[in-house]
Formats: C-alpha cells, structure tokens, sequence
C-alpha cells in the first residue's frame, strides 16, 4: 500500500488503472464521457464495507488524465479511512471531472455526471468538493437521488465548508494542547495557504481567538476581500514554507509536503483542511515525526464536511452536526498521544484505528 505523487513518465510507465501505484485494491474505477456536453470524468470508488461510498466530486483543469486518475484513486481511498475513524457508517468514494470549473461547467454537464452516478445505484454517493457548489449538487439532485450537498432550501445540510473550517479548527487547537500544553491559539502564528471556502471559515475562527494570521492564494482579488474582512496579513513573500511559524495549515490543494518543502517547514504544528497534503504519506509523515513537528492527520480533522453532509442520510440536526465535528478534537489529541506511545507517525495511528473498525465489520459479515 503506497501512495505517491508520481510525474508523468513514471506513471505512463505503471500499467493504467490496476497498476496504478496509488491504486490500493480500489473496487471500481468508473470512466464516465459524454461527447454532448463535453464530459470527462472519473469515479473512484475505493471501499464500501461500512456503507455506500460517498465523497465529493472535485472538478480541475488536470495536467493530464494520468494526474486525474492518480487523483481519484488517491482522494477515494482518503475518504475511507475519513469516514472509518469518524465512526461513519460510509464507504470511501471520490470522482474528479477533468475540466475548467469557471469555464467548461454548465447545467447540462453537471446533470450528465448526475446520471453516471445514478447509473452506480447508490454504491457512490457524490457532494462538492473544489470547483464545485451547493447549486451544482441541487442540478445533480434533479436527476439522481445519490447526492448530498444540497442546499437548505432543497432540504439539504448546506455548504459543507463552514462546518469543514470548524473541525480543522477543533484539530489544530488538540494538536496546539499537545505540542503547548495550551489548546489557545491567541498569538500563535498560523499561515493559511488556500483562502476558498474552507480556509476562509479557518481565517475566521482563528481571528476570533486572536491568532497572529497570514493568508496566502493564487487569487489575489480574493486575498485582498479575506484581508479587509477578517483583518488579517496577506503574505508577501515567495516561500511560505520556510517562514517561522507555529501552525502551517494547507488549505489549498493536496501534496504540499513534498520533497522540496518538508526540510524548509518550520512550523511546529501542521493542521489543515487539503487532502492528501503528505505527498508520500509514509515517509513524508516519518520525517515530520523526526523532524518534532505534531502533523494533525488530515482526514481526520478535515471530516467536518462527510459529518454534515451525512447528517442528509441519517437524517440528524445541526447540533448532533456541532458535536460530532467538536469530537474531532478529542479523537486528534488521542491520536496524536498514541502515535507517542507507540513511536509510529500520526498518519499511521490515525490510519491504524480507521483500518481496524473496517476489519472488524468486514469479520462481522
Ligand atoms: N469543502 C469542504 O467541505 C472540504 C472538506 C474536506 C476537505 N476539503 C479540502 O480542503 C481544501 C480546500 O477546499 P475548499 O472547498 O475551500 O476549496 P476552494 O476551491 O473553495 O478553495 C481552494 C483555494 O485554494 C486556492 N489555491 C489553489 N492553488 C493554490 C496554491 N498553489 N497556493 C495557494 N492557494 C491556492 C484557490 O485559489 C482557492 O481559493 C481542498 O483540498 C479540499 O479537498 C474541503
């Protein structure tokens, strides 16, 4: 079981789909086209032994069709252990649409994929993820019933993110009470770098609790509105990683910590919303580990948004919504103690505990 970033010759050298070095016993891998309407998507759909696999549909203008699927295998198999050690009974499930999402998404596309996921029968179940809204879910919801996301008005938990920004807080603040001895954030110094949805809730919160924050996007416009709004420092200089901080919190895209970064990081806590932001998750978070800096896994505090978009399922209120995303802070600081015990990184504790409530049910059946 690996997962690596890897560039495009070496993944053309791997066979397509179940050679794959990210692929790890996904169970269907669905290639979805549509010549009408433009269309070019993947659904990842990696384990369904808890329940149905559900996770966002992420549309980007990818490199290549290698990068996508290396993506969705990728982002799936996360949502696994994501919904394994939030105790949800989910499966993990993922898709990508290869695209420009500000400029190749219209109505017609995103009720095309609609149909491609009805045609799955409720074994993957979609919502948003980046590039997407809750009014694309709604066009979706028009033509299959396997969607969550939707907004209020439709009967739906709404937009995820808020509640996402919420949970990464909750870890950030166990992983500051661990590396601390305080969970009070006042003062530290945090970068957040990604201020879309989800990083914009963060920027919020930790200027509430009075943290020292610094923002960084490709968007300037939006870097300038988070600015004036949240009265918080754009950071100006070309390489975040090296900047001496407390908190790192990668709210962009996944894969951050790599190779080039991970011996600049000087941060003492890495707690943020991407996905996937280790890109070698072995090696990447042994370093991390010698390197004493507490990495809060990420699907762990980033389960916010499945825990919303669940409660569409189960049928369960905002404040069982606000208690199940506080727990995150409980489960991280016990992870982060027993990855200590242990001597093993915090990834592979979280990923231990996840594995184990898998197994368990599968022996159960
Ligand atoms: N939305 C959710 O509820 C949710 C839940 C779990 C995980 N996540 C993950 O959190 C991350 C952010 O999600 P989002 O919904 O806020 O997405 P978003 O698309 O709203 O925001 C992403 C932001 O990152 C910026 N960005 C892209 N590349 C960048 C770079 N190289 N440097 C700096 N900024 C860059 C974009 O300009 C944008 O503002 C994603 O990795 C997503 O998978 C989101």
């Amino acid at each position: 079981m690996v997962t690596d970033i890897m560039n495009k010759e070496d993944l053309k050298k791997m066979a397509p789909v179940f050679g794959q070095l990210s692929f790890d016993n996904h169970e269907q891998v669905v290639f979805c086209n549509d010549k009408d309407t433009g269309l070019k998507a993947i659904i990842g759909i990696h384990n369904t032994v808890l329940g149905p696999a559900l996770g966002g549909t992420r549309m980007w203008q990818y490199n290549s069709e290698w990068d996508a699927l290396n993506d969705v295998l990728r982002l799936s198999r996360g949502m696994t252990f994501k919904s394994a050690i939030t105790g949800l009974n989910l499966g993990g499930g993922k898709a990508v649409i290869i695209g420009d999402a500000k400029t190749q998404k219209t109505p017609e596309l995103m009720k095309r994929f609609g149909e491609f996921v009805h045609s799955l029968s409720g074994r993957y179940i979609t919502a948003e993820d980046v590039g997407m809204a809750t009014s694309d879910m709604d066009l979706v919801r028009t033509v299959t019933p396997y969607v969550t996301g939707i907004s209020e008005e439709k009967g739906g938990a709404g937009n995820p993110s808020p509640i996402t920004a919420y949970g990464v807080f909750m870890g950030m603040k166990a992983a500051a009470k661990y590396a601390y001895g305080s969970d009070i954030l006042e003062d530290k110094t945090v970068y957040v770098e990604g201020i879309g949805n989800v990083g914009e809730a963060l920027v919020e919160h930790l200027s509430n609790e009075g943290a020292k924050v610094y923002i960084s996007d490709i968007n300037q416009e939006r870097l300038e509105e988070v600015r004036d709004k949240y009265n918080v420092a754009i950071y100006g200089g070309n390489n975040i990683y090296a900047e001496d901080m407390d908190i790192y919190a990668p709210c962009a895209l996944g894969a951050t910590i790599n190779d080039t970064t991970i011996h600049q990081l000087r941060a003492k806590i890495v707690a943020g919303a991407a996905n996937n932001q280790l890109a070698e998750e072995l090696r990447h978070g042994k370093i991390l580990q010698d390197r004493g800096i507490v990495y809060a896994p990420d699907f762990l505090i980033n389960a916010g948004g499945i825990i919303n978009v669940y409660a569409e399922l189960e049928n369960y209120g905002k404040q069982e919504i606000i208690r199940k995303t506080e727990n995150i802070y409980n489960t991280t600081l016990e992870i982060l103690k027993n990855a200590e015990a242990k001597d093993i990184t915090t990834h592979q504790a979280a990923l231990d505990i996840a594995q184990s409530r898998i197994d368990a049910r599968k022996n159960e059946k």
